[in-house]
Parts: structure tokens; sequence; C-alpha cells
């Protein structure tokens, strides 16, 4: 398969585009400098072009103020949002600086096995969670205060009310529903992953976890996770037909049982795993190194 072949996929679907992106920034990586060189140039002189139309539609829009309610409210949309973020039209969210401000912090409170989590922001008030190990940590009011709270305020100054919210309460265990058997007594770095609800029966869900991009499925309460990269030649799986909790790789047809990452069509390799667990209704991973 070529970069012709998949960008021909004439996809509507916002998976189907951000997987043919995904699929195409793989084989660019394996272009040579020059060829790289073209690409980017490319790329660069169509993003200039749509950022201009996109400049000049919306200053034609704020001279009519009911056009300009209407694209305020558009904004809203995640995707409408994340493109005119990408042209740099409109200025970061204030849960984009709030998420930006905890992000800040996730390095040090991870090198305590912990993590935070934004829960609601609804200015100027702020909730966020301890989890993982910071979750009942005798120390957290600490690092609550001298990390999360300054951080969040210092970036965001119409944010004058943080409240840490509990957590599960009590011991890290506390809630657990399901651990992966190899990662039972497994104590840090566990990331949040989202809800459990989030993560559709009888299909994957791709998201980037710790900098890797990963694929979640489930069977109930039972989670698997797995690096999203099929073990031919590592290109994403995540838009492989499902069926039966075997997921089928889309450029090769490589088959994996979703339940342990085995690979039924070459048994000597398989899907990197990486360990989870699932606490109340929220879903955690421990990422592999
Ligand atoms: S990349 Fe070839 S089967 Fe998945």
């Amino acid at each position: 398969m070529n970069a012709h072949d998949m960008s021909s996929t004439n996809r509507s679907d916002l998976a189907g585009l951000v997987g043919d992106i995904e699929r195409l920034e793989t084989v660019f990586a394996g272009w040579d400098d020059t060829q790289q060189a073209a690409v980017g140039a490319y790329k660069l002189a169509i993003e200039s072009l749509d950022g201009e139309a996109l400049r000049r539609l919306i200053r034609a829009l704020k001279t009519d103020p009911a056009a300009l309610a209407a694209m305020k409210s558009a904004i809203a949309d995640e995707v409408v949002y994340a493109v005119l973020r990408r042209h740099q039209i409109v200025k970061a969210s204030l849960n984009e600086r709030v998420e930006a401000a905890l992000e800040g912090v996730r390095p040090m409170l991870a090198s305590h096995g912990g993590d935070v989590e934004l829960v609601k922001v609804n200015p100027p008030h702020v909730e966020v969670r301890f989890i993982g190990a910071c979750d009942g940590c005798p120390a957290s009011a600490l690092t609550f205060h001298a990390g999360v709270k300054k951080a969040v305020q210092d970036a965001c100054p119409e944010i004058t009310d943080i409240v840490q919210v509990k957590g599960l309460g009590g011991s890290e265990d506390s809630g657990v529903r399901f651990v992966s058997p190899f990662a039972l007594g497994a104590k840090g770095n566990w990331i949040s992953a989202g809800l459990l609800t989030e993560i559709p029966e009888g299909a994957v869900r791709s998201i980037i976890l710790g900098g890797e991009k990963v694929l979640l499925s489930r069977n109930g309460a039972t989670v698997t996770c797995f690096q999203n990269a099929c073990a031919h030649l590592g290109f994403p799986i995540h838009d492989g037909d499902v069926e039966n909790g075997i997921i089928t790789c889309p450029h090769h047809g490589f088959q994996y049982d979703l339940s342990s990452g085995e690979c039924l069509t070459a048994p000597e390799v398989s899907l990197q795993s990486h360990a989870v667990r699932v606490i109340g209704p929220r879903v955690e991973v421990r990422i592999s190194v």
C-alpha cells in the first residue's frame, strides 16, 4: 500500500480521516529527506491558504452580530475549535489552559506514582481529582496546594477557586473491578484512560496515553490495552474490523485476539500489551516501556 492508495480513500467519518492522516504520516516517515521536505512544503502551502481563507471568512462573519454569535457557538464544536486553534485564529480555551497547567505538574505527580484529572471547569471554579498513588496519600494536600493549585492559578488568573474533590477514597485498591492478571499487585504509574463506558463493546477505542498510541477494548468490565501498532509493519490498527473479539488489521489483514493480543495470523508475534485496571467507573493504564 502506498500514499496514493490511502489518500484516495474517500472518508467522511472523523476517526477515518484521523486514521488516514496517521497512516500517511507513517508512509512519509519512511521517505528520504528530499521527499519529506517536499511533503512539508506542500503541506505548509495548503495550510497557509486554508488559514488565510478562514481568517477572511471570520473577518466577514464578525461584521454581522448574528453571524458572530453563530460562529461563537460553532467554536464549541471540538473539530472546529481544533482547526481554528491550529491556524491560531482563536485563543486557547480556558479548558485547554487548565489542562496544559495540569500537564505541567504531571511529571512531578508521576514520579510519585500518581496523576491528576480535571473534573469540572466552571469559572471561577475548577475541580480536580488525584488518582493513582496521590489519591488518599497523606502528602496530597501539600501536593495540591504547592503544585496543582499554583500551576492552575498561574496559567489561568481568572480561576480563583480550585477544589480537590475526593477520588474513590481510601487505599489505592478500593473499588477495583478488574486488573490485568500480569499486573496484579503493581503499584504506581497508572494513567487515567477515561471511563469504562467510553470503550464501546464489540469495537475498540484509540487514544494517546503517556505519549503512546494505544487501543482499548472491553468485554464487560474486563479491559485490555495494546500498542496501536500492527506486529506486521507497525501501522495503526484501530480502523480494523472487529468481530467476535478479533480485530483484523486494515492494511494486510493480520488478525489479533483482543482478549490477549495474540496474533492469529503469525503466532510468533503479538500486540504489545499494557496493564489495565478498572476502578469504579474509571479505567487506568500502566504503560509498559
Ligand atoms: S501492517 Fe500489515 S497486516 Fe498490519
